[in-house]
């Protein structure tokens, strides 16, 4: 079943349409049971394959929507060097989603907020991504988006996607290990980034431990394009593991969200201490990239 809008803008090869949920999972779930329900959204620049989507959409979609990327930036400070900070905006639709992505969202909205006191010597870029959960639609359209030059002129990528779990790590990407990720080039500078973090934790005496790119997030398209990312993470639906729950405490065999990606997502399902801790070290190593002087 074709929806009647869809099928019109097809017929009209319309740029700008639609789409598409592109996780397989839910392709094959078919128009029976909630998974027939999951909106799909997204925005097509070009009308490419616009066609072959249309399949897809015929045994899935329920509903189109547009999505959108907020993107803000500070009037000063050099920008051949710009340093990105991001957190997806949006939620599943199963609860208020609150860890997954409320707690990254408040932080970066925190630190634009705060970051009007100072004139960072590079331009900070702070975006709140669409459609996250959809397939990382609203960052890899971004980088898409970009031309060579303006790929080039990004210094690098901060990503927060649940920084508050209630049994919470303090988990950093892994600079190191980001080559492993697809075909692409590992990004020079991750690995900075990483030691960033780690340096931040240490000054608090705080624990923390990497954390493998799983490509499961908004850094992904960024080190694809081969631009440095990095970031803090507390954990989703992983169970802690005996040595985690020694080195942070915590409940072992337990996860470390119990409620990733369920109703139970809501305000009381945020750890306070690493909401505050994780917020603090995001302004760390913006501060410690966007000022000459660190
Ligand atoms: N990006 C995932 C989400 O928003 C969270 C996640 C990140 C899960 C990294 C596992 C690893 O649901
Ligand atoms: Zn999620
Ligand atoms: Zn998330
Ligand atoms: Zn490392």
């Amino acid at each position: 079943m074709l929806d009647l809008k869809v099928k019109k803008a097809v017929a009209a090869g319309a740029a700008g349409v639609v789409i598409v949920n592109d996780r397989e999972g839910d392709m094959r779930g078919g128009l029976t049971g909630p998974q027939a329900r999951v909106p799909v959204v997204g925005v097509r620049k070009q009308d490419g394959d616009l066609r072959g989507y249309a399949e897809i959409v015929a045994s899935t979609m329920s509903e189109r929507r547009v999505t959108r990327n907020l993107i803000v930036q500070t009037p000063q400070g050099r920008t051949d060097e710009v340093i990105m900070v991001g957190a997806h905006l949006d939620s599943v639709q199963e609860g208020p989603g609150i860890n997954d992505n409320g707690s990254g969202s408040a932080a970066v909205l925190e630190l634009a907020l705060r970051m009007r006191q100072f004139q960072p010597d590079r331009a900070v870029r702070f975006v709140w991504w669409g459609a996250e959960e959809l397939g990382l639609l609203g960052s890899k359209h971004y980088v898409e988006s970009l031309s060579q030059q303006e790929r080039e002129n990004i210094g690098l990528y901060l990503n927060l996607d649940m920084i508050a779990s209630p049994n919470s790590i303090y988990g950093i990407f892994d600079g190191d290990d980001s080559d492993r990720v697809g075909e692409g080039p590992g990004p020079r500078g991750s690995d900075e980034i990483e030691r960033t973090f780690q340096a931040f934790y240490d000054s608090r005496g705080l624990p923390h431990t990497g954390v493998d790119f799983t490509g499961r997030s908004d850094y992904g398209p960024f080190i694809m394009a081969g631009i440095p990312a990095g970031g803090v993470f507390t954990g989703a639906d992983a169970q802690k593991t005996a040595e985690q729950a020694a080195q942070f405490g915590g409940i072992p065999d337990k996860p470390l969200d119990p409620c990733y990606h369920l109703a139970c997502d809501t305000i009381k399902n945020i750890h306070l201490v690493a909401l505050d801790v994780n917020a603090d070290a995001i302004a760390h190593a913006v501060a410690a990239y966007a000022f000459w002087d660190r």
